[in-house]
C-alpha cells in the first residue's frame, strides 16, 4: 500500500483500510495507505507500532514526534531514550515490549519564528479515527499489561473522564489487558523546570517498576481469561469483528 495523494479525501475511520485476516505485517503494509483521517497529508508517512508479537507489554504513546515523522519508526527521539531508560531501570527487557501510538500520524505546525514543526495534541475525532489500527495491535499482540504514556493514550484506553493525574501508576483492568497502567507523557519529564526534573524522572520510573510488579504477578492464564471478555466497545468504532477473532489464535502473529 503507498502512500495516498494529499489532494484524496479523508475517510472518517481508519477501519476502512483494515485488511481481512490481519497480522501485523500485513497491518503495518496497510497502515502506509491510510486516510481514515486529515493528517495523512501533514505527516510524512505513517508510523506505525513496533516491536515483537510476543511482547507481554505494549506502550502506548500519543502521536510520532518530528523525529518518529522522518524515520518512520515510533520513539526513536528522546522521549524514546528516556522510556528505553525507564525499561532498563525497571528490569524490563526491551525485546518484551511493543511500543506504538494513539494517533499514527504527526500532528503539527510551523512556528512562524523558529520555523520549527511544533507538535499539535490530536483532537478526540483524529483520536477515534485511529483507534482501529490499536485495536488490532492489542488484538494480535494480547499484551499482559498496557502502558499508557499521557492523556491522549489513557483517554484512548479508558475514556475521555480518565484522569492520569489522579490515577497515575494504578494497574486498571479493562476490555483491552488484565492491567492498564496510565502514566505522564515521557516529553513531560522532559519538559520538567530544571529543578523538577530529576523527581519528575524518578516519579516516572517508578510506574515503570509498578509495570513490572504487575507483570510478575499477571500469570498467562489470567490473561486467556480477560482476552476473552474483551468487547472492543470503548470508542464505538466500527472495527471489523475479525479484531476480536483474530485474537483467540496465536499462528497469524509475527
Ligand atoms: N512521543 C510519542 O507519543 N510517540 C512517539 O512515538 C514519540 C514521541
Ligand atoms: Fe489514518 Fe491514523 Fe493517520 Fe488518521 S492519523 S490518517 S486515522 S493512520
Amino acid at each position: 500500500m503507498t502512500k495516498p495523494k494529499r489532494t484524496a479525501k479523508p475517510t472518517g475511520s481508519a477501519a476502512d483500510f483494515i485488511p481481512t485476516r490481519p497480522t501485523l505485517p500485513k497491518l503495518r503494509a496497510a497502515s502506509k495507505g491510510c486516510r481514515g483521517c486529515d493528517l495523512f497529508k501533514l505527516g510524512t508517512q505513517t508510523v506505525f507500532g513496533e516491536g515483537p508479537a510476543s511482547a507481554h507489554v505494549m506502550v502506548v504513546g500519543e502521536q510520532p514526534g518530528d523525529q518518529e515523522d522522518k524515520a518512520g519508526r515510533p520513539f526513536v527521539g528522546p522521549s524514546g531514550k528516556l522510556l528505553d531508560r525507564a525499561f532498563d531501570s525497571a528490569g524490563i527487557d526491551r525485546d518484551d515490549v511493543y511500543v506504538t501510538n494513539a494517533v499514527k500520524h504527526f500532528k503539527w505546525a510551523r512556528d512562524a519564528r523558529t520555523k520549527r514543526r511544533i507538535h499539535k495534541t490530536p483532537n478526540v475525532g483524529e483520536i477515534r479515527a485511529c483507534h482501529p489500527w490499536l485495536e488490532q495491535e492489542i488484538a494480535l499482540i494480547r499484551p499482559r499489561v498496557i502502558v499508557c504514556l499521557g492523556a491522549t493514550a489513557a483517554k484512548a484506553l479508558l475514556g475521555r473522564d480518565f484522569s492520569v493525574m489522579k490515577k497515575r501508576g494504578v494497574p486498571v483492568e479493562s476490555e483491552w489487558a488484565p492491567a492498564v497502567v496510565a502514566t505522564v507523557h515521557p516529553s513531560a519529564v522532559l519538559r520538567a523546570p530544571p529543578d523538577q526534573r530529576a523527581l519528575a524522572e524518578r516519579m516516572f520510573i517508578a510506574d515503570i517498576r509498578k509495570v513490572a510488579r504487575v507483570l510478575e504477578k499477571t500469570s498467562t492464564a489470567e490473561r486467556r481469561g480477560t482476552s476473552q471478555r474483551r468487547k472492543f466497545s470503548a470508542w464505538e468504532t466500527s472495527a471489523p469483528p475479525s479484531a476480536t477473532s483474530s485474537a483467540s489464535t496465536r499462528s497469524s502473529r509475527e
